[in-house]
């Protein structure tokens, strides 16, 4: 099974102002979640932009920084499963199992809510999702919010509406910095290792299924849960994902998945595909983990050198594979 390594080094950037590593660093950042402001944080999937979950006005303010619809539900952050059941009602046995095994992960579980999750959280849905991350800097600022009276913490990828999610500090900055009040902070816990969003799973019918595919992939919950999924990120119709729309994870660049760039178009592939003549090089990953890892920076860097036009090779439609080919399909259908 896959580990989920956590960044060893930390710097907290109080907006652009780089300050200290420090665990009072931290408690502070947990101090102003509670006292109703923003803090963006990094976490092993991608940055979250975060805000007291039980804080109606500071949920509001994520949706007015992002730029997203307000009906468009959110995901609430918890320290440990121990937390579950003040969110979630009638969890079923196999979410039990998933949690066990995949938290703190790359995964989140979509169940029928609580009281504790109102409808500026869930849209306005009966159901609430759910997820521990696996990052030291996410799972200390969860531990002191919590020490502070805090039951979760709610947070969409830290980016504008549509646009890619941002894997790193400097990214949210540039997204989001302009957005941003005074009193908000955005944590530096380095570069997002997994680099695509988690794998949302609905848990509210008797099997589990993937509402968004990510790297907890098929073949791990099948093995934990010895069951075959319905394969596809299916969408339900009792279950609302909007965020899970055809067009998202845009950057400003067109994106082609087929067809022959051009001399001066910006390229993606793997390695081991050669560089074809007169195009820039965006990236070369070694293998499918690193290929999610740097797959929004290298669009990102696309933007930021001003190119038209991105030609990317799409890895194997298998692991997390089937994440990257989601997100570029998304990008490439702007
Ligand atoms: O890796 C991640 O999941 C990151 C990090 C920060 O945890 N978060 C993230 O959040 O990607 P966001 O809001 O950008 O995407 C969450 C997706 C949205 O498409 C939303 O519609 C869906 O999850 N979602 C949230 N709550 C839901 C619910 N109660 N039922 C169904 N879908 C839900
Ligand atoms: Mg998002």
């Amino acid at each position: 099974m896959q580990s989920f390594h956590v960044s060893l080094s930390a710097i907290i950037t109080f907006m652009s102002v780089i300050s200290n590593r420090t665990a009072s660093a931290i408690r502070k950042a947990a101090e102003s979640l509670v006292a109703g402001n923003l803090v963006a944080f990094p976490t092993e999937t991608v940055y979250g932009l975060g805000a007291d979950a039980c804080n109606k006005e500071a949920v509001a303010r994520i949706y007015a920084v992002k730029g997203r619809p307000i009906y468009h539900p959110l995901i609430v952050h918890i320290l440990s499963i121990e937390l579950l059941d003040k969110w979630a009602s009638d969890i079923p046995e196999y979410a039990i199992k998933l949690a066990q095994a995949f938290w703190p992960g790359p995964m989140t579980l979509v169940l029928p809510r609580k009281e504790l999750a109102k409808d500026f959280i869930t849209g306005g849905q009966n159901n609430v999702a759910i997820r521990v991350p696996a990052h030291w800097v996410s799972l200390a600022l969860l531990q002191e919010f919590q020490a502070q009276g805090g039951l979760g913490v709610a947070a969409p990828s830290a980016n504008r509406f549509g646009k890619l999610s941002s894997t790193t500090a400097a990214a949210v900055e540039m997204q989001l910095g302009k957005f941003l009040s005074d009193v908000d902070q955005i944590l530096d816990g380095g570069a997002s290792k997994v680099g695509v969003e988690s794998t949302i799973i609905n848990c509210t019918n008797a099997l589990p299924v993937i509402l968004r595919p990510g790297a907890v992939t098929t073949e791990m919950i099948e093995e934990v849960l010895d069951v075959e999924l319905v394969l596809g990120s299916v969408p339900s119709k009792e279950i609302r994902t909007p965020g899970i729309l055809a067009s998202h994870y845009s950057p400003n660049a067109k994106i082609y998945l087929s067809g022959l760039p051009s001399p001066g178009d910006g390229f993606i592939a793997l390695s081991d595909f050669p560089t074809p003549a007169g195009t820039i090089r965006l990236a070369s990953p070694k293998n499918i983990d690193e290929y999610a890892q740097i797959l929004y920076e290298s669009l990102r860097s696309a933007d930021s050198k001003g190119l038209k036009n991105v030609f990317v090779v799409p890895p194997h439609n298998q692991g997390v594979g089937i994440a990257i080919n989601d997100r570029l399909l998304k990008a490439a259908n702007q």
